[in-house]
Order: structure tokens, then sequence, then C-alpha cells
């Protein structure tokens, strides 16, 4: 699992292996938007502020991929132990 750190609130949240970025924030009352929840259509892009995401979509280039400023939170994770998102 890794931590997701919502920036304009300061609090972080757990993302256990089976459960999605998406899904946990969900739970927690903050909602983002999704269509295709598989990284296809680019409707949850999430700009990520510190850490490095995981990346499981195929809307991106690889070269928008290794700047890892923004992912797709509904399929992604992260490589890093906290990924702090500008919300
Ligand atoms: Fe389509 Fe995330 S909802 S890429």
């Amino acid at each position: 699992g890794f931590e997701v750190r919502i920036a304009s609130t300061g609090k972080s949240y757990v993302v256990a292996p089976d459960k999605t970025i998406i899904q946990v924030l969900k739970d927690n009352g903050i909602e983002i938007l999704t269509s295709c929840e598989q990284g296809v259509c680019g409707t949850c892009i999430t700009r990520v502020l510190e850490g490095e995401p995981d990346h499981r979509d195929m809307y991106f280039t690889d070269e928008e991929h290794a700047s890892n400023d923004q992912f797709t939170p509904c399929c992604s994770r992260a490589r890093s132990k906290t990924l702090v998102l500008d919300l």
C-alpha cells in the first residue's frame, strides 16, 4: 500500500492493494469525476505535486508519464510511499 495526501487539507489516506485511489477518496467524501475507469479517457486527470505515480493509463505519452506531474487516479497507483495530489 501507499498513501495519498490531499494538498488543500493536508489529510492522508492509505490506499490498500485491493482499492483504487478513486475508491479510497470517495470513501472519504472526495469525489473525482470518472468515466472509463480504465485509463483511456483522461476524465479523472489529477495534478501530482509530490511523489512518483505508477502510471497504468494508456492516455498520456511516455514523455508525459516521465514528468510525473499528473496522473489518472482511476487506475494508476504510486511508486513512492506518498503521493501529494493537487486537490
Ligand atoms: Fe478514464 Fe480515469 S476515468 S482515464
